[in-house]
């Protein structure tokens, strides 16, 4: 698998120019949208540059600005209608899918009544349930299986869900012919939150226990980062012969796709980038749960930090190789078919319930999206009777109001925070070299190696400042992937677990009408400063660093800006 991803271009960095010449030296830097640069003292861009020297160090700043999620909003997203669900499609070739993904269609549509407080259900982690709770794990998904595949309930049709709502089968309604997406946006969480809810209502119908519980994968933890085990056993009904034969235990998830073979460095990679994704570069709960999607929005605004990170990475680690299209984990339209989708996204639902009540709240921004847009936006799903319900995202906030929680376990990456790296990463230590670029030239960059862009900060000394990376347009039928260092000069780009890393944009290949989806993502730089010794320089240097294989990534602009959501020493802990 490790050959999957390849890594190109990382020169080593010797000697570096004195700063002083580095600072003169670095021309006007233009954005793509041609916005004026506030430093006009700089050479005008079309000027060719002095021999300025330093391989593999190009010039970049970005220009327009964030898209900003509180923008007043149009309405909210309405559910599909199932009469109007077409084909879906394909994500890797475009073609229409040999199978049909549309659910049954019925008239009556109840609206969500939340539940009587009554007993919770308990979702226990994969690697520690009982013998006991495994049978009757079994028998269950072996009844859903077991159902006529016309029954909204079966089997067959819970992982169409996922098909449908993601690939494309239904647009907006309204008309526009606009798809509907759930993934990348602030719909994710919310979305797979009530796919789950009913899946497992269904689930426990069927074996007669209203309390049976979905275990969850605790891939974030270093004893669940495996397979769990009790999904390997070719006679259960949990079984999917479709995962990747080298990814079965003992093997290490990589949450990075760094393709580094070392176990243990895995494991620190990967509690490096939970501790990244949960805490230490979100300035927003936007960034943390994805941006605003609102009615008439293109689909795919822009992913949240946990779905593009370590959410992206379970279902491509897990996808069989064998298969045309990364079946079945690894694409949009088949995920659904393996019971291991159901225990991945239980965990990243425990990484909501996390979010909202178990992590600091000095460490961590706004817990709650309060937004009208959001809070009302619906979906449609077939309950336990297969009665088609309407139900809403503010009925979905607090999962002890939906009847359960989850197993409480360590969560070893909540202090996982890098070493200081003072000493070494010195933006002073930059080589010499040969390759020039001006903004001009290097942006819009199509990013098929790796690239270090000098970029500069908004000012010196001790900042509350992010990292900006903006139209960043993507081929949305292709795995994606690429990770964010700051001021890394070690040469080791299979290791995360350092303060240079900062950030990851990842993505499961999904269709959309475009093709392309344009986002961008924004990195908190507080914690890195700190950890860096940076406060002097006017400059970082940004190394991105691609895992997938050739093109899809383009980025508009990259750039420095203050903390629009200055870090506050603590909030309120939410309920
Ligand atoms: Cu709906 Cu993990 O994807």
């Amino acid at each position: 698998m490790a050959s999957t991803f390849f890594l190109t271009g990382a020169s080593p960095l010797a000697a570096a120019p004195p700063k002083q010449s580095r600072f003169r030296l670095r021309p006007r830097l233009i954005s793509c949208s041609a916005a004026k640069s506030p430093n006009s003292s700089n050479p005008d861009p079309a000027t060719p540059l002095p021999k300025v020297d330093r391989r593999n160090i190009l010039f970049g700043l970005g220009g327009v600005g964030l898209m900003n999620p509180m923008d007043a909003g149009a309405n909210p997203i309405e559910p599909p209608e199932f009469n109007k669900c077409g084909t879906a499609t394909n994500l890797n070739t475009g073609k229409p899918l040999d199978i049909n993904c549309c659910p049954p269609v019925t008239t009556k549509i109840i609206d969500f009544k939340l539940p009587p407080v009554g007993k919770i259900r308990v979702r226990n982690s994969a690697h520690r349930v009982s013998a006991e709770y495994t049978a009757k794990y079994n028998a269950a998904i072996k009844a859903m299986k077991s159902l006529p595949d016309d029954d909204p309930r079966s089997f067959k049709q819970q992982a169409n869900v996922h098909c449908a709502y993601c690939n494309g089968a239904y647009d907006q309604p309204g008309g526009g012919k606009i798809d509907l997406q759930v993934h990348n946006s602030w719909l994710f969480f919310p979305f797979h939150r009530w796919y789950l809810y009913f899946f497992e209502k269904i689930l426990g119908s069927l074996i007669k226990d209203p309390d049976f519980a979905l275990p969850f994968w605790n891939w974030d933890n270093p004893k669940g980062m495996t397979i769990p085990p009790i999904f390997l056993d070719s006679n259960s009904a949990i079984y999917d012969v479709n995962r990747n034969q080298a990814h079965l235990p003992p093997a290490v998830i990589d949450l990075g796709l760094t393709g580094n073979t070392d176990p243990l460095q895995v494991v620190s990679n990967n509690l490096t980038i939970m501790y990244n994704e949960m805490l230490r570069g979100n300035s927003s709960v936007y960034d943390f749960m994805g941006k605003a999607y609102r009615e008439g929005d293109g689909p795919n605004p822009g992913p949240g930090a946990s779905e593009r990170g370590s959410h992206t990475s379970v279902h491509v680690w897990v996808g069989d190789t064998r298969t045309p299209s990364g079946e079945d984990m690894g694409n949009f339209y088949s995920a659904g078919r393996d019971p291991l989708f159901y225990v991945h996204h239980t965990n990243v639902d425990r990484m909501w319930v996390l979010w909202q009540y178990f992590l600091p709240s000095n460490k961590v921004p706004d817990k709650r999206i309060t937004d009208p847009d959001f809070l009302n936006a619906a979906f449609l799903f077939y309950d336990e009777n297969a009665q088609l319900t309407r139900v809403t995202v503010k009925d979905c906030l607090d999962n002890l109001s939906l009847g359960y929680e989850y197993e409480r376990i360590d969560l070893p990456w909540i202090d996982y925070r890098p070493p200081p790296q003072t000493a070494k990463a010195k933006i002073s230590r930059i080589d010499t070299g040969a390759k020039t670029a001006t903004s001009a030239t290097l942006f819009p960059l199509k990013l098929e190696s790796v690239v270090r862009v000098l970029v500069p900060k908004t000012k010196k000394g001790k900042a509350d400042e992010l990292l900006v990376l903006e139209n960043i347009t993507v081929d949305t039928t292709k795995f994606l992937k690429f990770d964010v260092f700051i001021n890394d000069e070690d040469e080791k780009p299979t290791e995360l677990d350092k303060a240079a890393y900062v950030g990851t944009y990842a993505q499961v290949p999904h269709k959309t009408n475009a093709g392309t989806a344009t986002t961008s993502i924004q990195l908190k730089l507080t914690d890195v400063y700190d950890d860096m010794n940076v406060e002097e320089d006017e400059d970082l240097i940004v190394t991105l660093v691609p895992r997938h294989q050739g093109p899809g990534v383009t980025i508009g602009g990259i750039k420095i800006i203050a903390n629009p959501n200055p870090t506050k020493a603590a909030a309120t802990t939410s309920s």
